[in-house]
């Protein structure tokens, strides 16, 4: 990692990214989300060969599973929002960079990536040395609460605190924020995935029935909840009958969903509380009046919000447009250096 004595100006290939363990988004100084394509990678089965001369990457990836599943398999380079595959992570990035840079060869850009507050050097490492070798020049880190929160328009680099609670695939992010520094943070390995991972739990211990992940994440879209709300939906599920092994459907009601997804909430929940519990009185009591605000794909969960403002009594709003929080977080940094030229000298400054 470099010294922050660079940023002297902002160029035209410069890049924020939000490296995610579902989704990777760029986003450009004037430019906006420029790139926001599912962090997968479609290899030949049992290797890690990328498919099409190594651009099946990210929606061309997608689409080629529906098409032709047993000649391919999809995989997700990175887990729990770290780097889980090294070369596929490489490969997926420079295949991004180069797509937003209309495949013009030989652009080396200076890249800011948003990583989880809780990682190892180590896997900060990893993250760089993947970048560095897909063409990023210079690379510098920025921590994943921060980035939405700067994304969501908070002034974090005024003594008040902010809280932020980033719920994404493979992390939840909880941290409150006040002159430009993590005061207190916890991040957890509990997010989406395993929401979904707790529907199919839920369906094949309740109701014998077996689905995929597909299937459980648009249960989860459709039909899940956190919270009690007037508008109360009930959904069909097709699977397959574990017992007959034949198709098979059932009803199933957004009540269920919250027994089914009652195990990930209550840990996000207690994640949240554990930061509120550490915080001083005197950031306590500004929380008290801005409230915290969530980020990330899970802060779509139905009544999410209405359950973490019941159980902590602190208001809770929900970004608008949290999937891109981060992504745009990274862009507006670039986009305002002087600004924030503190907050990254803070994280990258040489361990
Ligand atoms: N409407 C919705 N309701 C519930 N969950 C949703 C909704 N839309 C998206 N999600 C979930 O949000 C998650 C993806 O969010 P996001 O893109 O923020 O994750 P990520 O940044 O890639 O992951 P991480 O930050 O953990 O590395 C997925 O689990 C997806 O199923
Ligand atoms: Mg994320």
């Amino acid at each position: 990692m470099h010294p922050v004595h660079f940023f002297m100006g902002v160029m035209s290939s410069d890049m924020g990214i939000d490296l995610g363990t579902v989704n990777t988004l760029i986003c450009m100084p004037g430019r906006g989300i420029v790139l926001f394509e599912p962090s997968v990678v479609a290899v030949r089965p049992g290797t890690n060969e990328v498919l099409l001369d190594g651009t099946a990457v990210g929606k061309t990836a997608k689409a080629m599973l529906e098409k032709a599943p047993s000649t391919i398999s999809v995989t997700r380079p990175l887990q729990d929002g770290v780097v889980a595959d090294f070369d596929l992570t490489e490969a997926m990035l420079r295949y991004f960079i180069r797509k937003v840079h209309k495949r013009r060869w030989g652009v080396r850009p200076r890249v800011i990536v948003a990583i989880p507050a809780g990682i190892t050097a180590v896997e900060k490492r990893a993250v760089v040395n993947s970048l560095e070798r897909s063409g990023a020049r210079d690379v510098y880190l920025l921590s994943e609460p921060k980035a939405a929160a700067i994304g969501c328009g908070l002034p974090i680099s005024e003594p008040t605190a902010h809280m932020i609670v980033d719920i994404g695939g493979g992390t939840t992010e909880v941290a409150v924020i006040s002159l430009g520094d993590i005061f207190t943070q916890v991040s957890l390995r509990v997010a989406g995935d395993d929401m979904d991972e707790a529907i199919i739990k839920y369906l094949r211990a309740q109701c014998n029935l077996e689905i995929g992940h597909r299937t459980a994440e648009n249960i989860k879209i459709g039909i899940g909840s956190a919270y009690p709300t007037n508008g109360e939906v009930t959904g069909e599920v097709r699977g397959r009958d574990l017992v007959a092994g034949l198709p098979r459907s059932v009803t199933i009601s957004s009540e269920e969903m919250r027994e089914a997804l009652k195990e990930p909430l209550d840990r996000i929940t207690e994640a949240v509380k554990t930061v509120l519990e550490q915080t001083t009185p005197e950031l306590a009591s500004d929380l008290l009046e801005h409230g915290m605000v969530m980020t990330g794909g899970g802060a779509l969960l139905r009544g999410f919000d209405k359950l973490l403002q019941e159980e902590t009594g602190i208001p809770v709003r929900v970004a608008d447009e949290p999937l891109s929080a981060v992504a745009r977080g990274t862009g507006m940094l670039l986009e305002n250096l002087d600004l924030y030229r503190e907050v990254l000298r803070d994280e990258n400054s040489e361990e």
